[in-house]
């Protein structure tokens, strides 16, 4: 029996959860309402808030997965890509509680955790991808096609040369006066709005990159421009204009799929990531999916976003090729599939 307490804390979200054999046990999660008023993530207030998370949200999923600390046989944790002092709460607790516990670390690429999040089982006949698969992971910080090859072997065909999918939904959610993260605000308002109401920029990038600063640039000249001659258009138009940005950035988004699936002959389709918690990216990924015979993997919602659950997954892998990583392990702040 092999079970794994994972820990996360590379951005805003204090993430510990307990894998037994494959399945999931426990996945407990404290946000950070700290960053609210300043609009997006501060580091530092990041670092000191995964301070104080970090006993009782270990400590819940310990006692939620009903298992006693001693049963623990490894733990696995993000050593990065992320915020180098919130990933260091992470990785310093780690080192502790595997030195009292005399039980091996595993160090997990958060971005890894993200694409093996559809092998988190909750029940053991719930299904997961067979290898190879194509994963689009779509989050905050990234936007990258990657062919998934093995657990430890994955290949990223394409990905932002700027901005990310996550960060065309927040910035422009910020112009439009909505609050921190914008892009599940604008995934609601865009349920009401008319989608072809406005036409903004789409990218000409060859291959299988993404870019959305243009998208972005032009959004903001469509508001600049409408604002002078009314002033409330923001506030009269939201909907619509939350809609029309939703579309066009989920066409971006498969465009490039589908093209990746010409490429790769792939059958099976994965998405990660807290953009694929997107109302308008699921139902665009599953018809697609649907309509090419393909086997598609939509994550449920609360495996969207940064989580626990997912690292305990990549280390339990890990853990079974013995893959340990030693004490003087220090996080990374930028690192690649
Ligand atoms: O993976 P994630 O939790 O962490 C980071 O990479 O930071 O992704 C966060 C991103 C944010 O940009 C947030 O606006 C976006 O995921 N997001 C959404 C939705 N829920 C979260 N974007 C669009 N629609 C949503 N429903």
């Amino acid at each position: 029996m092999v079970t794994i307490l994972g820990i996360e804390s590379s951005c805003d979200d204090t993430s510990a959860a307990v894998i037994r054999d494959g399945l999931l046990l426990s996945n407990a999660i404290a946000s950070q309402k700290v960053h609210e008023e300043y609009g997006g993530v501060v580091p530092e207030l990041a670092s000191r808030a995964h301070q104080q998370n970090i006993v009782p949200v270990v400590d819940a999923a310990i006692k939620r997965a009903g298992i006693d600390k001693s049963e623990i046989s490894a733990i696995a944790f993000t050593r990065g890509p992320g915020l180098i002092g919130s990933l260091l709460v992470g990785t310093s607790f780690a080192k502790g509680l595997s030195l009292g516990l005399r039980v091996p670390m595993v160090e997990v690429n958060h971005l890894h955790g993200h694409v093996l999040s559809h092998f988190v089982r909750q029940h053991p006949d719930d299904e997961v991808p067979r290898f190879p698969y194509l994963c689009l992971l779509i989050s905050g910080g990234n936007s990258q096609i990657i062919m998934v090859r093995n657990y430890n072997d994955m290949q990223m065909l394409g990905q932002t040369i700027d901005d990310a999918a996550g960060e065309a939904f927040d910035k422009c959610a910020k112009v439009m006066g909505l609050p921190y993260p914008g892009g599940p605000h604008i995934d609601r308002l865009a349920a009401e709005g008319d989608a072809h109401r406005f036409n903004f920029a789409k990218p000409h990038i060859p291959g299988l990159d993404y870019s959305f600063s243009g998208l972005k640039t032009s959004f903001l000249y469509t508001l600049r421009d409408a604002i002078k001659s009314d002033p409330d258009f923001v506030e009269n138009n939201k909907a619509d204009l939350a809609a029309s940005l939703q579309r066009t950035i989920i066409e971006i988004l498969l465009d490039k799929l589908k093209l990746a699936v010409k490429q790769t002959g792939a059958t099976q389709l994965a998405i990660g990531g807290g953009v694929s918690a997107n109302s308008g990216v699921r139902k665009a990924v599953a018809d697609f999916c649907a309509e090419r015979g393909i086997k598609a993997f939509i994550p449920e919602r609360a495996f969207t976003t940064d989580n626990a659950a997912m690292v305990a997954m990549a280390g339990y892998f890990k853990y079974l090729d013995k893959e340990f990583c030693p004490y003087d392990a220090v996080p990374y702040a930028r690192v690649s599939i």
